[in-house]
């Protein structure tokens, strides 16, 4: 084997951090700097919660899919950032969206003229109040519905959970609340 070694080159050339980034100016700059990097991610999330029992049980068990604000992730889970809402506007998507948790989904659906074709687990581990709570944490919190629309009972939770099908049975269904809703 000819050649020289690999590895073990020297580097000599000026020490690496500029005399200025270690000035005082350039330090009160960094600290100004970062106070308002971080009053502007507060501020872009001022209000606590209405249903922080729901917030708590997402980040547990759905962000990992659908991300922290429901914004999902093109490999994995569409968003919740828009749908839910209209879902919840409507009786048969009310009940579309406890399905979903009740008994999972399974087949292509499209959201916001993106499709997505994985599977969403069912989430039966959890009682039926825990699993209202975290259904309106999405359309109100993640999604911002407005007064006008009635919060998910632990009743209509129980309706579906008195009825269990299957993942496949749940997405046709979702085709007719999409017919309903004209999305
Ligand atoms: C393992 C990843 C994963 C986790 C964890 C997960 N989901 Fe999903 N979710 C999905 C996928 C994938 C779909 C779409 C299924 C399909 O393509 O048929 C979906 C669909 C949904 C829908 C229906 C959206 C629509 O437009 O019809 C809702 C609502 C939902 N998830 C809520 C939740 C909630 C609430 C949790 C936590 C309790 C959760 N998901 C946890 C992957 C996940």
């Amino acid at each position: 084997m000819r050649g020289r070694p690999t590895g073990g080159a020297t580097f000599r050339g000026r020490p690496t951090g500029s005399p200025a980034c270690r000035s005082p100016a350039y330090r009160r700059w960094l600290v100004a700097t970062s106070a308002v990097i971080w009053a502007t991610a507060a501020a872009a999330d001022p209000t606590p919660p209405q249903y922080p029992a729901g917030a708590t049980t997402f980040q547990a068990n759905c962000a990992v899919c659908h991300q922290a604000k429901g914004t999902g992730n093109p490999a994995l889970a569409p968003p919740l950032t828009t749908y839910p809402a209209r879902y919840a506007a409507n009786p048969e998507g009310r009940k579309q969206l406890a399905m979903t948790l009740i008994n999972g989904m399974y087949g292509k659906i499209e959201v916001e003229q993106k499709s997505f074709d994985f599977r969403m687990p069912e989430f039966t581990q959890f009682d039926d109040a825990t699993l209202a709570t975290v259904l309106n944490f999405i359309i109100f919190d993640l999604d911002r519905a407005g007064d006008d629309t009635k919060p998910i009972t632990a009743e209509e939770i129980a309706a579906e959970r008195a009825h269990p099908t299957d993942g496949a049975a749940v997405r046709a269904h979702r085709d007719k609340v999409l017919a309903a809703l004209g999305l």
